[in-house]
């Protein structure tokens, strides 16, 4: 792609203008456009960068070994890996206000990026896959008065407490295009082609109080559901596909005995930025068999509910 070339170039001329002999450290989050930024600024100026990928506990089914494997073994990337699961989920203990949430989380990724920074020395610039869309929709809802909808705590906020300049060489481009650029540096398809997912991860697909147990529940029953999708070769087609879990119990019978489990939303939307969404048309069938194998492979689930809200008026996420 001519247009992603060009690109690039520009943008590695952009980033070592900006850096000089500076130091930059980059979050990964296991999505898509950090991954972009950290390959692009890493062949922009090498190991003065440093990329570090926390684990908040709040992650999908091995997506820290597939973020690890990706930059460690297939870029060569120097990459910290953070355990902070205890310390995110502690602060969250008790917490269901979804901007509260958001907050917290926010906080908690200055806290440990500045510890880490520390660790190599201090930083200059801190790194972030931010795009176009983020922006205007951090500042004002599409058509609308000047009301922020959510805090995406990876727009503003950081740095200026954090003493670091950004680095966002991501800021002018849409979902589509980073994908573009993504491929034209080399990175392998399946990475390229993942849905988005929030910076603040399973915390706002668990509407309400967050435990371990919930979290590994939302886990298991959004992997099933995305092998569901993988399977029948409708992944591309769909823009985000997750899970839900609901702070809901119903009542449910299995074999002759009586059930009390949570129940699982499900979520599925087609869009070309995120800005606006139709939700997806699955056919049936596929959702009876995938709310048939949730049941049957997650223990803690009785029931499941397909979302057909499309946004607006809903957003993508339930929180
Ligand atoms: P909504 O739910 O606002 O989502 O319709 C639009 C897109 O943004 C993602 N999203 C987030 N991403 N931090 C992020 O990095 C956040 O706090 C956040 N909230 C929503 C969402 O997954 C969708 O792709």
């Amino acid at each position: 792609d001519w247009t992603m070339r060009a690109f690039r170039e520009e943008e590695i001329a952009k980033i070592r203008q900006q850096v000089g002999k500076g130091k930059v450290i980059c979050g990964l989050s296991g999505g898509v456009d950090s991954a972009v930024a950290a390959v692009l600024i890493h062949e922009a100026i090498g190991d003065q960068l440093t990329c570090v990928f926390v684990d908040h506990g709040l992650l999908r089914l091995d997506e820290a070994k597939t973020v690890v494997d990706l930059f460690r073994h297939h870029y060569n990337i120097p990459l910290v890996h953070v355990d902070a699961s205890k310390q995110f989920l502690g602060e969250l203990e008790g917490v269901t206000d979804p901007e509260t949430k958001r907050k917290t989380i926010g906080r908690l990724f200055i806290e440990v990026f500045e510890a880490e920074a520390k660790k190599i020395g201090g930083a200059d610039f801190l790194a972030q896959g931010t795009l176009y869309p983020d922006v205007i929709e951090s500042v004002s809802f599409t058509g609308g008065p000047s009301v922020t909808i959510k805090s995406h705590h990876n727009v503003g906020g950081l740095p200026e407490r954090m003493n670091m300049k950004l680095v966002e060489p991501l800021r002018e481009l849409f979902k589509d295009e980073v994908r573009k650029l993504g491929r034209e540096l080399g990175l392998p398809e399946i990475f390229v082609g993942r849905h988005p997912f929030p910076g603040p991860g399973l915390a706002i697909r668990c509407p309400g109080d967050i435990t371990r147990d919930k979290l590994d529940i939302l886990r298991k029953a959004d992997a099933v559901y995305i092998d569901q999708i993988r399977k029948h070769g409708l992944y591309d087609e769909i823009w985000q596909a997750f899970a839900v879990l609901l702070p809901v119990k119903t009542v449910g019978v299995m074999g002759d005995g009586r059930t009390y489990d949570y129940v699982v939303g499900l979520r599925a939307v087609t869009s070309t930025d995120g800005m606006t969404a139709d939700f997806y048309q699955f056919d049936m069938k596929f959702l009876g068999e995938t709310a048939t194998r949730i049941i049957n492979e997650v223990k803690g689930v009785n029931r499941v509910v397909y979302d057909v809200t499309s946004k607006p008026p809903g957003t993508i996420e339930w929180e």
